[in-house]
């Protein structure tokens, strides 16, 4: 229900000056026709001698600027009125959403959860995965102590980052009516190109704790997979609400899941799982591309003055990869999904770091994203594979 944006500013203010029971607070997304002076400003309590302070990590671009404040202090409300749209409060029993309409008024969404408190002052995030869950080591990320094995500390960190911005995408979803909850029928996830399963049982594993009754499904058109993950969902004795299938993305048999996720599914396989989830009615799909060539081999005639950039083969590279996915959120716009690409994890530990997000909306269809799309596939002569595989209203 809407309220007025004086009221959810003091509300949230109360729950981040209860630095008892506050885990974290996130400010993100711009406001109509304002600009904060940083994408993203994170808030959590933390321990500084006997003194329990506020340290704001305000993030913007690639730098970060960390502080530490009181909780009553005057800067908390200047950041937050400073234009964000987003606002994320998670407390030891609860979340709380914000988000602030182009009305100027505010849609709040409070849901019970059972968050963690840290108070550690090291720059240490709170980890979404426990390292001593069993299914780590089954899956091969941490060793028989329970370790992460070195190797896999960037698959590791991949997943990490993976979930932490699933979960407050599905909070918000759930929230806002996008997915049901019940207590009937299961909330349904899937994972094309699951590969080993590192993101499909991480989710699993978070989300049981979360919504009791899930269903999550790994493809991948590799048997092996299929075998391998199946074998060690028995020994985890999760059967009941995991499943995998050896299948490609493009023909399988399920049919649909409220969520999809995809974790560097190949080139196409990418396109194949969004138009999958478009055509089934996913409402929330969090993709992480890999490799990209099918847009690359389609940049042949290059219009003028666009050589000057793309006689350089890296920068054609980079280019087609933008263009590759400016295209598909374009797409899932059109097709009426609210979408915005992020990076999810920083490109040390991949450098296909790059997140498409889209939740359905179904607002109505925006002519301008038509025309704009046309406009682009026109100018550079593509045929997008995406654009193949679903029906768009052009
Ligand atoms: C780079 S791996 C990523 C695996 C996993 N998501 C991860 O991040 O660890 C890509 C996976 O996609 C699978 N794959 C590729 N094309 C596919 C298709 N058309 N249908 C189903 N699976 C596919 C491959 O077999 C492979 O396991």
């Amino acid at each position: 229900m809407p309220i007025e944006f004086e009221q959810a500013t003091a509300d949230a203010l109360a729950l981040i000056g209860d630095t008892k029971s506050l885990v974290r607070a996130v400010f993100s997304g711009r406001r109509r026709n304002m600009q904060p002076h940083a994408e993203k400003i994170e808030l959590r309590p933390v321990q500084i001698k006997d003194e329990i302070k506020l340290q704001v990590i305000e993030i913007a671009g690639t730098t970060s600027k960390t502080s530490n404040i009181a909780r009553d202090s005057n800067s908390i409300i200047e950041h937050m009125n400073s234009g964000f749209a987003n606002i994320l409060i998670e407390s030891v029993t609860q979340t709380m959403t914000i988000r602030f309409t182009k009305k100027g008024d505010a849609q709040v969404f409070i849901e019970a959860a059972k968050n963690q408190q840290s108070l550690s002052h090291d720059k240490q995030k709170q980890r979404m995965l426990d390292a001593t869950d069993p299914f780590l080591r089954e899956v091969g990320i941490a060793d028989a102590h329970g370790r992460i094995k070195p190797t896999k500390q960037d698959k590791y960190l991949q997943v990490e980052e993976f979930l932490r911005i699933l979960v407050p995408a599905l909070t918000s979803a759930v929230a806002a009516d996008h997915i049901e909850v019940s207590d009937n029928k299961p909330m349904t996830i899937v994972d094309h190109g699951c590969g080993n399963a590192y993101l499909t049982f991480a989710a699993h594993q978070y989300l049981r704790e979360t919504y009791s009754l899930i269903k999550v499904i790994g493809i991948d058109i590799r048997e092996q997979s299929r075998r391998r993950n199946s074998e060690i969902a028995d020994r985890l004795g999760i059967t009941d609400s995991i499943e995998f299938r050896a299948e490609a993305i493009a023909a399988t048999e399920i049919d649909g899941a409220d969520i999809m996720i995809a974790l560097h599914a190949c080139d196409t396989a990418t396109d194949d799982a969004i138009a999958w989830a478009i055509n089934h009615g996913s409402k929330l799909l969090l993709v992480a591309p890999c490799c990209h060539h099918d847009i690359q081999m389609q940049l042949i005639e290059t219009p003028e003055p666009w050589p000057i950039i793309l006689k350089h083969g890296i920068l054609k590279e980079r280019f087609g990869d933008i263009l590759t996915d400016a295209i598909r959120a374009q797409i899932l716009r059109i097709m009426g999904y609210r979408t915005e690409i992020i990076e999810f994890v920083g490109d040390e530990h991949t450098p296909r770091n790059i997140m498409i997000r889209a939740i359905k909306t179904d607002a109505p269809l925006d002519q301008t994203a038509v025309d704009r799309y046309e406009e682009l596939v026109s100018f550079w002569n593509l045929t997008p594979k995406l654009s193949q595989l679903v029906k768009l209203p052009v």
